[in-house]
């Protein structure tokens, strides 16, 4: 697929969107936001796409909402525009194939929270992850004040937002924002490993741990578990269950199906 903001590639069942609008530190412009929808709705109903890797080209990950764009927009358009990437990024929490962020710079405002609606956030020894929005009088309105509370507890995302300060790759693995840190020039290597590995798994099981767990963040402790219940039902009417479970007792490797 050809765009001018992204950067779209899949290999070997694994799609990489790179953020390439380096000028302005791959920013979320409109543009960016809906070339971002056509990827993830391509990655969704593609099978050939088992998961997604996004990452940023340049020093950026995503420097953020676009301020440029944003500067004059008065109370509806700035709540339409949080609207539009919310709903993106809704999406890319809600695709049913793994999701890993490669954070290979800054990722601030939209670009923190774009990093958030992944499953997983791999950071390169140079991302520096940050909510500087009230330096520009307004709120994290991209999931920042949500995904980030159900990330790091409440007191440390009112910390990061109302101080503004960044954060380099180790102290957002120390407060779990970042899953692992690694080498720069090992970056996406490292993603698309944790992600091979990934796809080696029963597939479903992967789509029906991941629903679990993030519908259940959504419940209350009780129905979260008759989720999880429900959940690991679907799992036993699988053919993968039958071969995950056949492999283990007969001692050898298990191929699943994915069905
Ligand atoms: C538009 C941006 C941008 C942004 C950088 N640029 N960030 N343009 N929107 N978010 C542009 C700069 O204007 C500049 O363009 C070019 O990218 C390079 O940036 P520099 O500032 O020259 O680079 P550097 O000195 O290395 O500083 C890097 C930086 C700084 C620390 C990341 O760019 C920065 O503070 N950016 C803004 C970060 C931010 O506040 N993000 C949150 C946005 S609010 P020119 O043309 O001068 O070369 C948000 C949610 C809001 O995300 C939602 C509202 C609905």
């Amino acid at each position: 697929m050809e765009f001018q903001n992204i950067i779209f590639e899949v290999e070997d069942g694994i799609a990489v969107i790179t953020m390439n609008r380096p000028k302005a530190l791959n920013a979320l412009n409109n543009e960016t936001l809906y070339e971002l929808t056509d990827a993830v709705a391509y990655c969704a109903k593609t099978a050939e796409v088992k998961g997604l890797i996004i990452t940023g080209a340049g020093k950026a990950f995503v420097a953020g909402a676009d301020i440029v764009q944003m500067k004059d927009y008065g109370s509806e358009q700035g709540r339409d525009y949080a609207g539009f990437a919310q709903d993106v990024f809704n999406k890319i929490e809600a695709l049913e194939k793994p999701v890993i962020a490669a954070v290979n710079g800054y990722a601030l405002g939209g670009g923190c929270e774009l990093s958030m609606a992944c499953d997983i956030r791999i950071a390169g020894e140079r991302a520096v992850f940050g909510q500087p929005e009230v330096n520009l009088g307004i709120i994290p309105c991209f999931g920042g004040t949500q995904r980030l509370s159900r990330l790091v507890g409440a007191g440390k995302a009112k910390e990061l937002i109302f101080t503004t300060d960044y954060i380099k790759a180790e102290e957002a693995e120390k407060i779990g924002l970042a899953n692992k840190v690694v080498a720069q020039d090992t970056l996406l290597d490292e993603a698309k490993a944790m992600m091979t590995k990934i796809l080696s798994k029963a597939p479903l099981a992967i789509k029906y741990g991941k629903v679990a767990i993030n519908k259940g963040l959504d419940l209350d402790l009780k129905n979260a578990l008759e989720l999880e219940k429900d959940l690991v039902g679907l799992c036993f009417a699988t053919d993968d269950q039958k071969e995950g479970m056949a492999a283990f007792v007969e001692k050898r490797d298990a191929t699943f199906s994915s069905k």
